[in-house]
C-alpha cells in the first residue's frame, strides 16, 4: 500500500535534486536536441538528462510502479502506480533563459490514461523562483507551509486568464477565434508559457482561470490535482475531464463562464 504521503515525499525529493540539475545545465547554455511534432515543438539535452535523471531515482525506490515521460515514453509497472513526468515543462522558456519552467511529477492510480487515472499526489517545482507546489489526494495544496485556495471571487472586470496555444499551426486561427470570445469574460490574460505553472498559477489564486486545446497528460498531471485540491475546478471537453482536447481550471463560477465561452 502506497501513502500519498510517501508518493509526495520521494516526488519532492527528486524534484528537488532534477531542479537543481536542470538549473546548473541552464546557466552552463542551452543546446536544443532536436524538434518533435512541429518546428516550434523543441527538445533540448537538458530535457533528456533530467528525464533520464528522474526515471532512474524513480525506479531505484520505487521498482514495481510504472512510468510515463515527455521524453523517454511509457514503461508498465506492477503496482497500480504509475509516475507520470514532465522532466521540464516550459522547454522554450528554458531554452531563451525566461525564468518560467518547471519539473512536474504526479503518482497517478489506474491506466496511465488521464480519462480514467486518479492522481494521488504531485509536484510542480520552479527552480528559478525555487517554489515547489505539492499536493496529495485529500491532503490540500500546499507551497511551503500556505494552503492553496483558488480563488472564485471573480469582480466585474472579469478574470486574470491564463491559456496558451500550442505547437501545431493548424489550430493556431481557431485558438485565437477562440480567445476573442474569452478575452470578453477577462480582465486580461497572460501566456507565460509553462502550463504546469499556469495551472498551479490557479490553484495560488495568481491567476483566475486558465484554458488550453492540446496539452499532453505530463502537462497537466501534477497541477490538476494542486487545483482541485485548493477547491477548484478541472475539466476538459464538456463533461469530460482535462486532456488534448480541452483543459480548463478555474474556481466554480468562472469555471462555468469559461465554459460557455470556449466554443469546443
Ligand atoms: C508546453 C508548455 C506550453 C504549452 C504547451 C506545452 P513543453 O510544454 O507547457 O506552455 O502551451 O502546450 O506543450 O513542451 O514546454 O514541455
Amino acid at each position: 500500500m502506497s501513502l500519498p504521503s510517501d508518493l509526495l515525499h520521494l516526488a519532492t525529493e527528486i524534484a528537488r535534486e532534477a531542479g537543481e540539475l536542470a538549473f546548473r545545465r541552464r546557466r552552463e547554455g542551452v543546446t536544443i536536441a532536436a524538434t518533435k511534432s512541429a518546428l516550434a515543438d523543441i527538445v533540448t539535452e537538458a530535457d533528456r538528462e533530467v528525464e533520464t535523471l528522474i526515471r532512474a531515482r524513480l525506479a531505484a525506490a520505487r521498482p514495481d510502479d510504472g512510468f510515463f515521460g515527455e521524453e523517454s515514453g511509457a514503461g508498465s509497472g506492477t503496482s497500480g502506480i504509475t509516475w507520470v513526468v514532465d522532466p521540464i515543462d516550459g522547454t522554450v522558456n528554458y531554452a531563451y533563459g525566461i525564468p518560467a519552467w518547471a519539473i512536474s511529477i504526479a503518482a497517478v492510480e489506474g491506466e496511465p490514461d488521464p480519462a480514467t487515472w486518479s492522481a494521488l499526489a504531485g509536484v510542480v517545482y520552479n527552480p528559478v523562483s525555487d517554489e515547489l507546489f505539492r499536493a496529495t489526494r485529500g491532503g490540500g495544496a500546499w507551497l511551503g507551509d500556505h494552503r492553496l485556495q483558488v480563488n472564485d471571487e471573480v469582480g466585474p472586470a472579469g478574470g486574470l486568464i491564463g491559456t496558451g496555444f500550442g505547437y501545431d499551426p493548424a489550430t493556431h486561427a481557431a485558438a485565437l477565434e477562440q480567445l476573442s470570445r474569452v478575452m470578453t469574460i477577462s480582465r486580461d490574460l497572460r501566456r507565460i508559457g509553462a502550463a504546469s505553472l499556469d495551472i498551479a498559477f490557479v490553484a495560488a489564486g495568481r491567476l483566475d482561470g486558465y484554458y488550453e486545446r492540446g496539452l499532453q497528460p505530463w502537462d497537466h498531471a501534477a497541477a490538476v490535482l494542486l487545483v482541485t485540491e485548493a477547491g477548484g475546478i478541472a475539466g476538459g471537453a464538456p463533461g469530460g475531464v482535462p486532456g488534448r482536447e480541452m483543459t480548463i481550471v478555474a474556481g466554480a463560477r468562472l469555471y462555468a463562464k469559461l465554459d460557455e465561452v470556449i466554443d469546443y
